[in-house]
């Protein structure tokens, strides 16, 4: 935390949203040359989610997440003084989260995207935590949510496997120092590996005579899956222990890793390297697939839901992806 913090800040609820339709190995199968045994044993993923027709979007999950976790405290939406939506998937490229607010009628809040891919979720939970600590707001929605099956190359059998739809949405409150759950953060960037993963914009050339204009639109997802799995599983345990050392909390004292859902095998390689149980692996993975910025917040509401976490526990969650982007945040479980 901040030295220089005036308050701190609690988590007062969490929800999440995903959409009914189901798609499994199996019928991923009928689509690309791929097989439900291949898909489990390199990923852990079972099936995942999609959101299917074409009238809905990433708001319609965001705002399902957000009101789940407005109904548990119930909190009034206009209480609310700031949305952040952690998303790489929105239905507007000037930003998604001004449609999330009309729609929850938080019309007290200010509210922006932001774009991190599977980081999103971490990065928005620090910057909430910004605005706490020094006093701007008081209470903030923090949404993350991302609809990453309109951007996949269906016909990539080796990633298309990976992705699901869903949202996830914790609500986050001003504090006393003494009650601050949000311990410390750790974050990172190298865009000289951006390539690595992308869903990057194409250009042509606008053939109107007097513009010279090169105008664009966005691809479908791409990614090196080799050089994903090598980043995440050398760079998320240093990210890590970096974070719980300028904390001075051991290792020991994890009670939880909750990780990004990328794949199992990442996520059991990097408690290994930690020297962590893989018993203390938080986890869903095989019900959603990877989510991108909805998986942590996915697997925190499944957990609390679940009763899994308790009151004092020591949460180590990391995003990491696109960017390439990966940090860390310790949290102190209160309720
Ligand atoms: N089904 C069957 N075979 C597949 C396949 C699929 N869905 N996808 C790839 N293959 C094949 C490859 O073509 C290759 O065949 P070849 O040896 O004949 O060339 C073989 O399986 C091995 O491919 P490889 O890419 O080396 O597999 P892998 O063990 O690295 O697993 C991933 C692939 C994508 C599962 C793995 O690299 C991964 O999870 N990486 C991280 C990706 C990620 O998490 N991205 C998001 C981060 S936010």
């Amino acid at each position: 935390m901040n030295l220089l913090a005036m308050q701190g800040t609690k988590i007062l609820a969490t929800g999440s949203a995903v959409p009914d339709s189901t798609l499994s190995n199996n019928q991923i199968s009928k689509i690309v040359q791929t097989s439900d045994e291949w898909i489990v044993t390199r990923t852990g993923i079972k099936e995942r989610r999609l959101l299917i027709g074409n009238n809905k979007s990433v708001i319609d999950l965001a705002t399902e997440a957000s009101l789940q976790a407005l109904s548990k405290i119930s909190m009034d939406a206009l209480e609310i003084d700031l949305i952040i939506l952690a998303t790489s998937s929105p239905n507007d490229l000037f930003g998604s989260a001004s449609q999330v607010q009309a729609k929850l009628k938080a019309l007290n809040a200010v509210a922006f995207d932001l774009t991190a891919a599977c980081s999103g979720f971490v990065l928005s939970i620090v910057t909430a935590s910004q605005f706490l600590q020094n006093g701007s707001y008081k209470t903030i929605l923090v949404i993350g949510a991302d609809v990453l099956s309109k951007w996949i190359n269906w016909s990539d059998r080796g990633s298309c496997i990976l992705f699901g739809d869903g949202a996830g949405a914790i609500i986050l409150q001003s504090c006393s120092i003494k009650d601050n759950q949000i311990l410390g953060f750790q974050l990172n960037t190298n865009g000289k590996y951006h390539e690595h993963l992308s869903l990057s914009y194409k250009e042509y050339k606008n053939p109107h005579p007097l513009l010279n204009l090169y105008q664009g639109y966005f691809d479908s997802i791409t990614m090196n899956g080799k050089e994903i799995y090598k980043f995440a599983v050398s760079q998320v345990p240093l990210s890590i222990l970096k974070c719980l050392d300028s904390l001075n909390i051991t290792v020991d004292e994890i009670d939880w890793l909750l990780l990004h859902q990328a794949n199992k095998r990442i996520l059991t390689a990097v408690a290994e390297k930690l020297s962590v149980s893989t018993d203390k692996i938080l986890m869903n993975l095989n019900k959603y697939g990877n989510t991108s910025a909805a998986s942590i917040p996915l697997v925190l509401d499944e957990s609390v839901t679940y009763g899994k976490i308790s009151k004092n526990d020591i949460i180590v969650i990391s995003g990491f992806g696109a960017g390439l982007t990966w940090g860390t945040v310790v949290i102190k479980w209160k309720y």
